[in-house]
This record gives structure tokens, C-alpha cells and sequence, in this order.
């Protein structure tokens, strides 16, 4: 993975995908569809599901009527609180500034820090011995209060003592400002706020909005869920951690509408579901928890909502960051689209809010309710969403497929070696293919072996250097496995085929070796 635009600076909060990349990042992607939606067989009742169910997808605009994020509640309630410091003109993110307590020479101050959980003792103690200017020696003179916590817990007063992060005086940091997370820009020749449209925070409105277009032009019937893979837009204040956190990302969602009477059975179905599809494709439970949110946590629309997190190794001891959330959404969605009329001609991007305060949300006036053939029944559909972060998971799982383990080298000597188990599924080369000299033949029938392959997946092509040196470079990748064409193969048509993680060679028969290798990588 690559900063974007890195030849020109790079671009904060933006990530290219390099040529493994895509492919790991399309493997992560091609396995949520074929186990979520594609390859979901409704005639199957699955294991602690309610009943059985049918799975569609749909690939809608990023682009969408400004409408649609006024009633989706982005528009009026999609922020960040945001501080900036007066001092450096830098701008954070309010809850995630972090920073401990500090005494020395009578005056007591809070030393914040943006630097990694792992440097965040050091940075602060170097903060805070500049700041009284003690020389290193006198560094005893500074008495710490347990523990990080992060501004937004401070009371105003408190601020007032605070060092910001880029700053050298105190009580720089401006009050906590509203910030909306969502890229505006102009549709057509339109230059003002009536060509005004916004960059979607999240893929789950397109599918909202198609509610009634999928009923109608297919046969599903509720309960029923609709997939989508997409770009996501938002305007973090302090993107970081890599791709963890950035402004320009795919989503991975599920919207699943069932009746309201059954909506918490099928909210706990998913969380476990979920949980399971993470655990599947190689993380593993030491690292891996279902979170429950508190109800000061939920959104503007949720009436339940569990976390699947990732212990990731650059956050803190004991710290966690979401994969996925699984949300009950109610009926808060459709409702929201279908209420009220809209006026054509007042401006779409108007604020409205009723006495109270509230937004008020003028929907389509569309009926999105649904009506039960069998019983007669209508209804506003409920929905449970999975929502999961492609770039997320896959992040995820490169934390835990990197191990550092020996193996012998070319002289039977034991060496560290870097090695990436990743689950073959999602590896970005299933196999390499190599001959073990470039001479007798050898390079032909690897090559005849490499084009065979090639039709079925992604397989590369060694012929360069020592194939111990070949093995490690294929082992960096995560390539499970590695086939070699020796003396004996030009003899009796086999191969070896060396297992990535347990070394393992096996001779294969080369008349067997597309099959073998597809069902060792599950596909
Ligand atoms: N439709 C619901 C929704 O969008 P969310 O919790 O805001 O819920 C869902 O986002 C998932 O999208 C997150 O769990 C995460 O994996 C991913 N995600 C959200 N913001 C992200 C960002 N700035 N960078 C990378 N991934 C992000």
C-alpha cells in the first residue's frame, strides 16, 4: 500500500493499493460477496436462523439526491466535535487527543500528545520536561498521574492547563466545534448550493432507496437482505493508523429487512454470523471480541448495536478498534424516506427543524411499507445491518497473518524467516511456480505448469536466484504455496508442492495439480 499522490507530498488519509494489494484487498472483498450474498443458498435453513432467507446485491451512485442525507440524518447530525489549536493552527479530532497529568515546580498540566499508543510516554515526558525546562537529569522532578485519557473527558477549566500536541504554551486549544464529515461538491454546471450534492458517507441509503425497486422487480420476499461493496467518503479530522482510518474507503454492507417481530432474532443471527466469517477466514478469538454499545454510544438511528473489534498491534495495551458494526436500525430508514412530501420548490438543502429543534425530515412520500402475501399483514420493515470496512479487514488481517518463525535455508541452517498466513482464500498468489534450475527442460514445463495454472488464479513465475531465496520471497507475500519442477518431475511428471506454513513438500502429480491446488485453497 502506497500514500496517494506520494510523488507530490501524499495526500492525508488517502491510500493506493499496490500490486498485492488489490489483490488481497479484491480476495477480502470477492469472499464477504460469494459467503454473504452470491453463493447464499435461501434453501438451506441456516443454523440459528429464524427462518430461511434470500440474499441480492445492488451497486448504486456515490452520488445521490442531496435528499437522501437529509433524511438519512447525515446532513444535520453526521459530525465530529473538532478542536483547534490556537498556537500551531492545527486541527484534531476532540476525542482523540490523548494526553496524562503532570506536576513539577508547583504548577500541575495536562501534556497531550497525537503520536502512537507505543511513543505516547516518551513524547509526553519530552513535553513535559521542555515545558518546565528541566535538564535530563532533573527529569525524577516531574510526578505523573496514572493513565492516558483523552480531552473530551476534561472539564472546561481543565483545558485551560492543557498543552496541545504541536504547541509550547498553555491553553491553546479552541472549544469543541461541530464538524460535518461529509465532502460536498457541485453536480453540473450548477455552481451554487442548488447543484450542491455530497460524496456518501456510507453505501447503506443506496440501498434504502432501491427498497422498493428490488421488491418489485424481483421475487424476494421478507425476510430478505441486500448486499453492496462501495466507496465511502468522509472527512475524518484526524485520519490515522494507516488505512484504519481514512477519508476514502469501501464499505462492505448488508441492510436485512424482516418483520419487526422477529428483527431481535435476526439481529443476534448476524452478530454470530459475523463473528464467524472473521474467525473462518484466520483471526483469531485472542484478538477478536463482540462489543455491545452502550446506549449513550448508539447513532441517531440504531436501537442495538454490537461491535466486532480487532485488538490491532499499533493501539494500546488492552485497546480495541472496530471491524464492523452490526446495527438494529428499526424501521428509522425507510420511515424517514417515505414520510412527508418534498417540495420541488423549496432548495432540498435547507434546514429544517421542527419547534423542539429537531430535524425535520421530509421524505419521499413514497410507500416503502411492505405488505405479507401469505397473511396479509403491512408493515414498515425492520433492519439489521452489517456493516463492515473492507480496508478494515484486510488491515486486520495482515496484523495477524505477520509471523516471524525459523526455517532452514538453502544449507540446512535455521534462519528467522518473515512469513504472512494468510488464509488462502484471501492470499493475493495462490501458488509460484519455479523450476529448480534454469536448464534440462525445467524452465519449460514450470512454464507450461505457470500458464495452466494462470486460467484458474493469480500464480507467479520464479526463475531467478536460489529457490530457498524464492521460498522466503513467496513466503513474505503469503503465497501458500510453492510448486517446483526438479530432475524427477521431467522423469515421472510429478512435482513438489511446499506447504507455506508447515514446509511440508509433497510430490503431485502435475495431471492433478490445478485440482489439488484449488481445493487446498478452498475454491
Ligand atoms: N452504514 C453504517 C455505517 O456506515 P459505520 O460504523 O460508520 O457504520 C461501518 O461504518 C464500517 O465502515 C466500520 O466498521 C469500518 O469498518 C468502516 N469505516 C468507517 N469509517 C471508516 C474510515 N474512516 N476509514 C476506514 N474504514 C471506515
Amino acid at each position: 500500500m502506497f500514500q496517494s499522490s506520494e510523488i507530490y507530498g501524499g495526500m492525508n488519509g488517502f491510500w493506493d493499493y499496490g500490486p498485492l494489494g488489490v489483490e488481497l484487498k479484491r480476495n477480502v472483498k470477492n469472499a464477504w460477496w460469494q459467503d454473504m450474498c452470491a453463493g447464499h443458498n435461501e434453501l438451506i435453513q441456516l443454523e440459528g436462523a429464524p427462518s430461511t432467507f434470500e440474499m441480492v446485491g445492488l451497486d448504486c451512485t456515490i452520488l445521490m439526491h442531496p435528499q437522501v442525507w437529509k433524511c438519512s440524518g447525515h446532513y444535520d447530525l453526521f459530525h465530529d466535535f473538532m478542536v483547534d489549536c490556537r498556537e500551531s493552527k492545527k486541527r484534531y479530532r476532540f476525542d482523540q487527543v490523548r494526553g496524562r497529568w503532570v506536576s513539577a515546580k508547583s504548577q500541575r498540566i495536562f501534556v497531550t500528545t497525537m503520536v502512537e499508543a507505543d511513543t505516547e510516554v516518551e513524547e509526553t515526558q519530552r513535553k513535559a520536561q521542555k515545558f518546565f525546562n528541566l535538564r535530563a537529569k532533573d527529569v525524577d522532578q516531574l510526578v505523573w498521574e496514572s493513565g492516558f485519557v483523552s480531552l473530551d473527558k476534561l472539564t472546561p477549566e481543565e483545558h485551560a492547563v492543557t498543552l496541545a500536541p504541536d504547541a509550547n504554551t498553555l491553553g491553546t486549544f479552541t472549544a469543541p466545534r461541530e464538524f460535518n464529515l461529509m465532502f460536498k461538491t457541485y453536480v453540473g454546471a450548477l455552481s451554487g448550493e442548488e447543484g450542491a450534492a455530497f460524496l456518501r458517507p456510507e453505501t447503506a441509503q443506496g440501498i434504502f432507496v432501491n427498497f422498493k425497486n428490488v421488491l418489485d422487480s424481483t421475487r424476494v420476499k421478507i425476510p430478505f437482505g441486500v448486499a453492496q461493496i462501495g466507496k465511502s467518503f468522509r472527512n475524518e479530522i484526524t485520519p490515522r493508523n494507516f488505512t484504519f482510518r481514512s477519508r476514502e474507503f469501501e464499505q462492505m454492507e448488508i441492510e436485512f429487512f424482516c418483520n419487526p417481530t422477529e428483527s431481535p432474532g435476526w439481529y443476534t443471527y448476524w452478530r454470530n454470523r459475523r463473528m464467524q466469517w472473521y474467525r473462518d477466514l484466520g483471526l483469531s478469538d485472542k484478538r477478536l471480541r463482540l462489543r455491545e454499545h452502550h446506549a449513550d454510544e448508539l447513532s441517531h438511528y440504531s436501537c442495538g448495536t454490537a461491535d466486532i473489534e480487532y485488538a490491532f498491534p499499533f493501539l494500546a495495551e488492552g485497546e480495541y478498534g472496530e471491524l464492523e458494526g452490526i446495527a438494529h436500525r428499526g424501521d428509522f430508514d425507510l420511515r424517514s424516506h417515505m414520510e412527508g412530501k418534498l417540495d420541488p420548490k423549496k432548495r432540498p438543502l435547507e434546514l429544517e427543524r421542527t419547534e423542539d429543534g429537531q430535524p425535520k425530515h421530509r421524505g419521499s412520500g413514497r410507500d416503502l411499507t411492505y405488505r405479507d402475501d401469505l397473511t396479509n399483514e403491512r408493515y414498515t420493515p425492520h433492519v439489521i445491518e452489517p456493516s463492515a470496512g473492507a480496508d478494515r479487514a484486510m488491515l486486520a488481517f495482515l496484523c495477524e497473518a505477520y509471523t516471524e518463525d525459523e526455517a532452514p535455508d538453502e544449507d540446512g541452517k535455521m534462519q528467522t524467516r518473515v512469513v504472512m498466513r494468510l488464509h488462502p482464500r484471501i492470499a493475493p498468489i495462490k501458488a509460484a511456480v519455479f523450476p529448480l534450475v534454469k536448464k534440462d527442460g525445467m524452465p519449460e514445463l514450470a512454464q507450461k505448469i505457470y500458464g495452466d495454472l494462470k486460467k484458474h488464479m493469480n500464480v507467479f513465475y520464479d526463475e531467478k536466484g536460489a529457490v530457498g531465496r524464492r521460498y522466503r520471497r513467496q513466503d513474505e507475500a503469503g503465497t501458500p504455496y510453492c510448486i517446483t519442477v526438479d530432475g524427477q518431475s521431467l522423469v515421472d511428471g510429478t512435482v513438489t508442492v511446499r506447504d507455506r506454513d508447515t514446509l511440508v513438500q509433497t510430490r503431485i502429480s502435475v495431471s492433478e495439480l490445478t485440482q489439488e491446488i484449488k481445493t487446498r485453497i478452498g475454491s
